[in-house]
């Protein structure tokens, strides 16, 4: 027999789930608020949010290889994120003067063709990066401080907590697959829908590209209700389960 369910939000639920006391950053937690000076000017970062989509991605150190490219991948995507009303921000642990230099280095190794339009926090006490978890104990500068990892944190509306990804230092990130899930996190937070793996190229083989699933939790009279183009895939099991619907509607 299937033990009671504990009760979400109560402490038993907490303890049971999350037994760690680490501090560290969950998913849904309100993102720590901070004030810091950016190449921008100074913030108070949960004023700087407005209530909007916001990406928040750090490097391990100024006049780095990877770094420079990532910056410049992320300056190139910067308008399509714009365009969809999410802000972004990168960090380093690094005073505003080193960054200036380096920014210019990135435009340089963009041929120029792009302009840094996002602000990058200067941390060089580190201690937002302690804040968010973001410090690789793998990784050390030339001064034996921990580098921060390649963190990225997606930060929804009501400032919580969406999306998290670490990646170490040696492995540069894939800025379309960091619209990817922003776009997949948008869509889920506005229907009772969730993504397929390689969404949005996904079930072409079944005429069903770029559709999505409804959540386990829409009824079925709610699905018939509010989704009335979804389809149910048949399974060797007969569980209803796999619920198709146009990612439009
Ligand atoms: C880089 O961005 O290239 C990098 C930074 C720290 C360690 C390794 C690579």
């Amino acid at each position: 027999m299937a033990a009671a369910p504990v009760p979400s939000g109560t402490e038993a639920y907490s303890k049971l789930y999350f037994p760690s006391t680490d501090g560290l950053l969950r998913l849904g937690d309100v993102v720590p608020n901070f004030e810091a000076n950016t190449t921008h000017g100074k913030i108070v970062f949960h004023d700087w949010l407005d209530g909007k989509w916001a990406i928040l991605f750090s490097h391990p150190d100024d006049f780095t290889p990877v770094c420079t490219t990532e910056i410049g991948r992320m300056a190139l995507k910067y308008d399509s994120f714009k365009a969809k009303g999410v802000k972004v921000v990168a960090l380093s642990c690094n005073d505003i003067s080193s960054h200036n230099v380096w920014l210019k280095d990135v435009v340089a190794h963009c041929d120029n063709k792009i302009g840094i339009d996002f602000p990058m926090i200067a941390d060089p006490t580190r201690e937002i990066a302690i804040k968010f978890g973001m410090l690789d104990p793998t990784n050390k500068d030339t001064g034996s401080m921990p580098l921060t990892a390649r963190s990225v944190f997606i930060i929804g509306p009501d400032k919580k907590l969406k999306l998290s990804i670490n990646y170490p230092a040696s492995v540069g990130r894939n800025m379309d697959e960091i619209e990817r899930v922003v776009d997949a996190l948008m869509l889920s937070w506005e229907k009772s829908i969730a993504t397929p793996a390689n969404w949005p190229h996904n079930h072409k083989d079944q005429g069903m590209e770029g559709w999505v699933f409804l959540l386990p939790t829409v009824t079925k009279d709610d699905a018939d209700k509010h989704f009335p183009k979804h389809k149910e895939l048949d399974m060797p099991s007969g569980k209803p389960y796999m619920r198709l619907t146009p990612s439009g509607q």
